[in-house]
């Protein structure tokens, strides 16, 4: 009985093929489902990363909830055209605490996965409050209200046990320190160094250069914290494994 005679008594089985067919399926979706249930072992720990701060963890929400990433992705493929552009390509670890993650899948405007330091906070305002002033040709909608809009401190522990919940590594003392640590990050000449300690790297100044904290504070902190974590001039993509 060759092959192709076996065959033809599973085509001509109803319920056999059903059987064979479910059999491959399943084995099939094991192989490639089971090890995502050991996700730890898939997302490679590098040097640098950590947890937002409280002030970047808020810029973050308000960079969602207007939508930016429908016209900005936050991935730069390994290609040498993007790496030219916008610098090392991302690493998996660079948003292994985003909930949801921003890669996007549109680019109406540039990458802003490394962006941070690219341009001034001024220019940063400038840009949110009139895109067209700084770059005539933009289509960029204009966001001035947020530099109107304060953020209530009150609510940021909550958006950190969110996110703790969902399997970032805040600690007990990070939710504690939640509020100061939130205040401070806009203010230069208050004692910073808790923060600096826990979440190493944080940029503390003024942001957006007026008094309070605003919605405006909070995204250009998150801006500027992009893909300034790992250190790129040191990473070696094999250490790691
Ligand atoms: C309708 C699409 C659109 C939306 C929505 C949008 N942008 Fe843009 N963005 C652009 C375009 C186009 C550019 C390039 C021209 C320019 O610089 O304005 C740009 C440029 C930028 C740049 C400069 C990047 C660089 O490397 O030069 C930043 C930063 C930026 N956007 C942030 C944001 C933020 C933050 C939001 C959400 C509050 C946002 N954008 C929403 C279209 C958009």
């Amino acid at each position: 009985m060759s092959i192709l005679d076996k065959h033809k008594i599973l085509e001509t089985n109803g319920s056999l093929l059903f059987v064979f067919a479910f059999l491959v399926v399943t084995i099939g979706g094991i192989v490639e489902i089971a090890p995502l249930f050991w996700l730890e072992n898939t997302i490679e720990e590098v040097e640098g990363v950590r947890p937002y701060s409280p002030l970047e963890l808020e810029g973050r929400n308000v960079y969602i909830r207007e939508g930016c990433y429908v016209c900005h992705s936050q991935m730069i493929r390994p290609m040498r055209d993007e790496v030219e552009r916008y610098g090392h390509y991302s690493l998996a670890a660079e948003s292994m605490y985003d909930h949801p993650f921003q890669w996007g899948s549109k680019r109406t405007g540039p990458d802003l996965a490394r962006v941070g330091g690219r341009y001034s906070d001024e220019w940063h305002v400038d840009h949110l409050r009139d895109p067209q002033s700084v770059v005539p040709e933009s289509v960029m909608p204009k966001y001035g209200f947020l530099e109107d809009t304060l953020i209530e401190a009150e609510h940021v522990r909550e958006l950190m046990e969110t996110n703790a919940f969902v399997g970032v590594p805040y600690t007990e003392e990070m939710l504690e320190n939640a509020v100061a640590d939130f205040n401070v990050q806009i203010d230069p000449w208050g004692d910073y160094d808790g923060l600096l300690e826990r979440y190493p790297g944080a940029q503390v100044r003024n942001f957006d250069g007026q008094p309070g904290i605003s919605e405006m504070d909070a995204l250009i902190a998150y801006l500027q914290m992009l893909g300034t974590l790992v250190d790129f001039s040191t990473f070696n993509p094999d250490a790691s494994r």
